[in-house]
């Protein structure tokens, strides 16, 4: 019998998180999601996959929940992680006129967060598998043309704190994946985005999925086409 697969996704609530979700277990994958708070969305669909759907509670901003989620992932090897959770705060404000706190949520939800919830989890990773973490085109300072300036900031620093991961880490096996989306009609994305979901999730699965067993980091959009950084 073929070896079933497991992908943890941290910050699965709603958006492209809880759609990562589906669109695994719709490939037949276990799923580990987690949430901050209760999701309804997520209860409903464990209740259409009750065998292979696990909700977990983490905030990825609080150490000590991402540490209790390792301690309950002992000996539950995980395929992919990926960490999805992101917020957008003064999109259209610069170190001007923004609040400081809105940009220093940023950096840490975006960026030192997921790199710390990835050092944690690393070795819950088979040797083989993929740790993804979802960044934005707008995280390639390359490109930067000053469209969400704070938020794009918090994304090329993930970038960079990833670039530090990969160097400090080179002897792993692991897939490292910046994922960029694409700009996607969810909460965070507006309705004036230019994907829906469905035009962006499955491509993005995809692209993981093709990555497999390719070690060494990788900053890539949903065609597995790569980014400036
Ligand atoms: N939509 C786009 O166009 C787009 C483009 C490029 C990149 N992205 C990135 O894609 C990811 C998902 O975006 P989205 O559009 O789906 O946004 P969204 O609809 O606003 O969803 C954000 C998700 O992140 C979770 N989250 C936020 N802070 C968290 C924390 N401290 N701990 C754990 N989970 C947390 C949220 O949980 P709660 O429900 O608890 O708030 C929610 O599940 C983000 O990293 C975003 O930056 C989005």
């Amino acid at each position: 019998m073929a070896k079933e697969n497991t992908a943890l996704v941290l910050g699965a609530s709603r958006g492209l998180g809880f759609a990562l979700v589906e669109e695994w277990l719709g490939r037949g994958w276990r799923v580990i999601a987690t949430a901050r708070g209760r999701s309804a969305e997520l209860e409903a669909l464990a209740s259409r996959y009750p065998a292979s759907l696990l909700i977990e509670t983490v905030d990825i901003n609080n150490v000590e929940t991402v540490r209790a989620l390792r301690a309950r992932l002992s000996g539950r090897p995980l395929d992919v992680l990926f960490v999805n959770a992101g917020i957008a705060r003064a999109i259209e404000e610069s170190p001007a006129s923004a609040a400081e706190a809105d940009f220093l949520d940023m950096m840490l939800t975006n960026a030192f967060s997921p790199v710390r919830a990835v050092e944690l989890l690393r070795d819950r990773v088979v040797d083989d598998g993929t740790i993804a973490i979802m960044t934005s085109e707008l995280g390639s300072i390359a490109n930067a043309q000053g469209f969400w300036q704070l938020y794009s900031s918090s994304k090329a620093a993930l970038n960079a704190l990833m670039k530090g991961y990969a160097g400090k880490h080179a002897e792993d096996r692991h897939a490292l994946l910046l994922v960029a989306p694409g700009w996607v009609r969810t909460e965070m994305g507006g309705g004036d985005a230019l994907l829906s979901i469905e035009e962006s999730i499955p491509l993005v699965v995809d692209m993981v999925e093709a990555n497999r067993g390719k070690p060494g980091l990788r900053y890539l959009d949903r065609f597995n086409q790569p980014l400036p950084w």
